[in-house]
C-alpha cells in the first residue's frame, strides 16, 4: 500500500473536518469531491467570481445525497475578514485554493489580482491562525520561478517573477515564512504546475490552455498556438495536485515549507495538441484543422518542468497519473460539457 492509499484508510477510519476556498472552482471541487467520498466533513468558500454553482451541483451528484450531508457552503470573500473567521471555525485543516488566477487576468488587473490573492490570502492566514487549525497548506504556484532559468524547478532556487500574479503567489509565500517565525503558525504552500483536469473552466479570456484546446477542437474551431510551439511545461492531472494537497495537510512540519507539485515531465504545446486531438479522436471526435501560430504571450516563462523529489521525500508525494493518461480521463468531461 502506498502512502496515499494509507492516508485515505486512517482518514476514512478517522474523519476530520476540511475548509477548502475556492471550492466552486476547478480544483477546489476536485479536493470536495475526494474528500467527501473518503466521508470527511468540509466546510467551502467561495464567492464564484471564477468558479461555479455548477462545479458543486456536478459534486453533489457525484457523491450522494448521504455524503453531500458532510458539506457546509458559505458565500462568502475572503477580501472580507468576516467571512474567513466563519469558515474557519471548528476547522482542523485548512486548503486555501480561492485566488484570481492567470497571468494575463493579472496584467490586465493587477489591482484586483492583489487585492483578493495577496490581501485575501492573509486574512485566511490570520482567520486560520487565530482559530488554531492543524494546517494551512495553499495554492501557491511555479509562476514563482520566473526568470530563473534552471530546468528542472527546485523549490528554493527562483527568480524575479514575470506578472502581477506572479508576485501575489510569491507574496504569499513570505507571508507563509514570516507566520512561522513570527508566531510559529507553520503553513505549506503547493507550488502548483499548470494543473488540468474534469471542471477546469473552458470559457472566458482566461482559460487554461487545455481547457480552451479541448473546447475549440470540439466546436471545430481554430486552436491558437502562442509562439512557436515549443514553449514547455509540466502538466498535472488534478488527481495528482488532490493527493499532494491531503498528505500536505496530515504532515507535521516545523517551519514554513513549499512544494513542488506536477509530475517531473516536460511536454511542448505542439506535443500537446496532438496529445488532445488523438485522445479526442479516440472518443470519436475528429479535429482535422492545423494549429494558428501567433505572438509570444506577455509574462509568459519558456521552459517548466518540476524537480518533486523534495515533495516525495517529505510528503510521501507520488504522481499516479501521466500528462497522457490525463488528458485521456479529462476528454469525455470536455465533450459532455460541451
Ligand atoms: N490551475 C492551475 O494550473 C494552477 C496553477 C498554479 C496555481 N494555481 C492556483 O490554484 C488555485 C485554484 O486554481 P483553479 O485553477 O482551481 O482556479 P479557479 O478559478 O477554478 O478556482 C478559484 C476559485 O476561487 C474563487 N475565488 C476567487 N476569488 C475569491 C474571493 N475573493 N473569495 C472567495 N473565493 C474566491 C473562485 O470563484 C473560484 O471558485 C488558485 O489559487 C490558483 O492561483 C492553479
Amino acid at each position: 500500500m502506498d502512502n496515499y492509499q494509507a492516508l485515505q484508510q486512517r482518514l476514512k477510519a478517522e474523519p476530520k473536518v476540511w475548509l477548502v476556498t475556492g471550492v466552486a472552482g476547478f480544483i477546489g471541487s476536485n479536493l470536495l469531491e475526494t474528500l467527501l467520498k473518503l466521508d470527511q466533513k468540509v466546510v467551502g468558500l467561495d464567492n464564484f467570481a471564477t468558479g461555479h454553482r455548477k462545479n458543486l451541483d456536478e459534486v453533489k451528484s457525484l457523491v450522494g445525497d448521504k455524503r453531500w450531508a458532510n458539506f457546509r457552503f458559505i458565500e462568502g470573500d475572503i477580501r472580507k475578514k468576516a467571512d474567513c473567521e466563519e469558515a474557519v471555525k471548528g476547522v482542523d485543516y485548512v486548503l486555501h485554493q480561492a485566488a484570481l488566477g492567470s497571468v494575463p487576468r493579472s496584467l490586465n488587473d493587477p489591482v484586483t489580482s492583489n487585492e483578493v490573492n495577496i490581501s485575501g490570502f492573509l486574512n485566511m492566514l490570520v482567520a486560520a491562525k487565530e482559530a488554531s487549525v492543524q494546517s494551512f497548506v495553499y495554492a501557491a504556484s511555479s509562476s514563482t520561478y520566473g526568470d530563473h532559468p534552471a530546468l528542472p524547478k527546485v523549490e528554493e532556487n527562483i527568480g524575479k517573477p514575470l506578472s502581477p500574479y506572479a508576485v501575489t503567489k510569491y507574496v504569499n509565500e513570505l507571508y507563509s515564512d514570516v507566520f512561522s517565525r513570527a508566531y510559529g503558525f507553520h503553513s505549506i504552500g503547493l507550488r502548483y504546475f499548470n494543473v488540468f483536469g474534469r471542471r477546469q473552466d473552458p470559457n472566458g479570456a482566461y482559460a487554461a490552455v487545455i481547457p480552451k484546446w479541448t473546447a475549440a477542437m470540439t466546436l471545430n474551431q481554430e486552436v491558437h498556438i502562442n509562439g512557436d510551439g515549443e514553449t514547455s511545461r509540466d502538466f498535472c492531472y488534478v488527481e495528482n495536485a488532490v493527493q499532494a494537497n491531503l498528505l500536505a495537510a496530515t504532515t507535521p512540519v516545523e517551519n514554513s515549507e513549499v512544494f513542488n507539485v506536477a509530475v517531473g515531465d516536460r511536454t511542448t504545446l505542439n506535443q500537446l495538441f496532438h496529445a488532445i486531438k488523438d485522445a479526442l479522436a479516440e472518443q470519436g471526435v475528429t479535429y482535422n484543422r492545423k494549429p494558428v501560430y501567433r505572438d509570444f504571450r506577455a509574462g509568459d516563462v519558456r521552459h517548466s518542468q518540476a524537480d518533486v523529489s523534495k515533495a516525495e521525500r517529505i510528503l510521501g508525494y507520488q504522481p499516479q497519473f501521466h500528462i497522457f493518461d490525463g488528458i485521456s480521463l479529462t476528454m469525455p468531461w470536455y465533450i459532455k460539457n460541451q
